[in-house]
């Protein structure tokens, strides 16, 4: 029985995807003015900085896996104009939902794909652009979600990967007050769900840091990759480039 993280806790890897799945299945109502709370607005920044380093062009063909209600999918839709591409995956059809309607709220139609970044349902070489924002710290086996990644990018393409990451040292000891005693309260206040913030703070912890997750990007294959610490490393941004 292979074994892995789900926040601090160790448990039987068949059993992550299930436990992530309950966790967005109960914030997926409440995901995006949870994000604006948490975040005091914040990651709207980092996801218009994401899309900034993009510089998605007309015409691109673009994949936004874990793309739940859509941030990222949106901003992409309305620079690839109409020969271009945006397709919406998740794992998780609540958030899915919620990202497909809001688009639809927008008049704009994007295709999306119910699937598993570990698995995806897409032919070898066939995205300019693959992005995964806040979505790869929940995934079981990150080996292969950008194994995957990669798979799907055409040569010359990449991959941005904007999650949260190792903050800088002086600021470690407030940020794990906010992350542990203030965050989860106000999960309870405003989802009555204190437990799923508390994975939240925690999934942090255990994910692999900016040079930890630098490697596993030169290990799936990418030649390049380049890393942009925002909000003093609560958030990096990595960008990798398919040879
Ligand atoms: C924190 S949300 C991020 C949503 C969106 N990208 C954003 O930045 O607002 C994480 C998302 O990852 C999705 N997810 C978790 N594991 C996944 C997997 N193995 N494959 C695809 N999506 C996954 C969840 O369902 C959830 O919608």
């Amino acid at each position: 029985m292979s074994e892995t993280h789900f926040g601090f806790e160790t448990v039987d890897e068949r059993d992550k995807a299930r436990r992530v799945r309950g966790v967005f299945d109960s914030v997926a109502s409440r995901y995006d003015v949870m994000n604006d709370l948490m975040s005091l607005g914040l990651h709207r920044a980092w996801k218009a900085y994401a899309v900034a380093v993009a510089a998605v062009r007309e015409g691109d063909k673009v994949l936004d896996i874990a793309g739940g209600t859509g941030d990222l999918a949106r901003a992409f839709a309305r620079q690839v104009g109409e020969r271009g591409l945006v397709v919406l995956t998740d794992i998780n059809e609540a958030m899915l939902r919620r990202g497909r309607d809001r688009l639809l709220d927008e008049g704009r139609l994007v295709p999306t794909a119910l699937c598993d970044a570990e698995a995806l349902p897409f032919a070898t070489a066939s995205f300019d652009l693959v992005s995964v924002a806040f979505g790869l710290r929940n995934m079981t086996h990150k080996e292969r979600a950008l194994a995957e990644m990669h798979r799907v990018l055409r040569p010359g393409g990449r991959l941005l990967v904007l999650e949260f990451s190792k903050v800088a040292a002086p600021l470690a000891k407030a940020y794990d007050w906010y992350s542990f005693k203030v965050l989860p309260q106000i999960g309870r206040l405003v989802t009555g769900d204190a437990d799923s913030y508390r994975y939240l703070a925690e999934s942090i912890r255990v994910h692999p840091d900016q040079q930890a997750l630098k490697a596993m990007m030169k290990d799936a294959g990418f030649g390049h990759v380049d890393v942009h610490n925002l909000a003093a490393g609560v958030v990096a941004l990595h960008v990798g480039i398919k040879v």
